[in-house]
């Protein structure tokens, strides 16, 4: 199930946080940052489990960015990182503050599925980089940038999009 963050999950997010940046798959983040961001975070609990995390950074002008995306490698190619994508996008559409969201990915296809597309890194703005001195790739950053608009799904009442096991199949309807 994929809900929001609490408190109470730090530690755990801290956990998958770590194991995935010792090889440079994720940015470390501490116990406190990610206690003070907390309710940017959403997680996905199996059996009182924390097994998957995804946070939404706002505030990149329009842009948001889905980030820290990363599911227990005991529970992977099981639909829940989609799921995860999924809950963020709606949670993207709920808001006033952003136009388009990104992701920089080694998993292209999971947001292709989405109807992300690639782009240039460097159409990103530039204050997207500040993050990137923490990153062990830093200059020779390997990631994929990806971005999706949010304009004509929030322009659809009814608009949510669907994680479908078909990537031929429509994702949003
Ligand atoms: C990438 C990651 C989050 C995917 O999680 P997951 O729960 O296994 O993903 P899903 O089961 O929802 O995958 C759905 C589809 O996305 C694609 N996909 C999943 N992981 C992928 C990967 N590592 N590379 C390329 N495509 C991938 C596949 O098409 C997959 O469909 P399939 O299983 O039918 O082949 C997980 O492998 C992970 O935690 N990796 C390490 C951390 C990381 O790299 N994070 C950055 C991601 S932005």
């Amino acid at each position: 199930m994929v809900r929001e963050a609490t408190l109470e999950d730090a530690h755990a997010i801290q956990n998958l946080i770590c194991f995935y940046s010792e090889d440079g798959k994720m940015l470390f983040r501490t116990l406190q940052e990610i206690e003070q961001s907390v309710a940017d975070f959403l997680v996905y609990e199996m059996n009182d489990e924390i097994v998957g995390i995804c946070s939404l950074k706002f505030g990149w002008d329009r842009l948001v960015e889905i980030r820290s995306l990363g599911v227990d490698p005991r529970y992977q190619r099981q639909g829940i990182a989609t799921q995860m994508i999924q809950g963020s996008v709606e949670r993207a559409l709920l808001r006033d503050d952003c136009d388009t969201a990104f992701v920089l990915t080694y998993a292209v296809p999971l947001f292709t599925r989405f109807g992300f597309e690639v782009v240039d890194k460097m159409q990103l703005p530039q204050k997207v980089w500040n993050d990137c001195k923490a990153c062990l790739h830093e200059e020779n950053c390997d990631e994929t940038a990806m971005s999706l608009s949010l304009l004509p799904l929030k322009k659809l009442p009814l608009a949510k999009p669907t994680a479908l096991k078909d990537p031929e199949e429509v994702l949003y309807s």
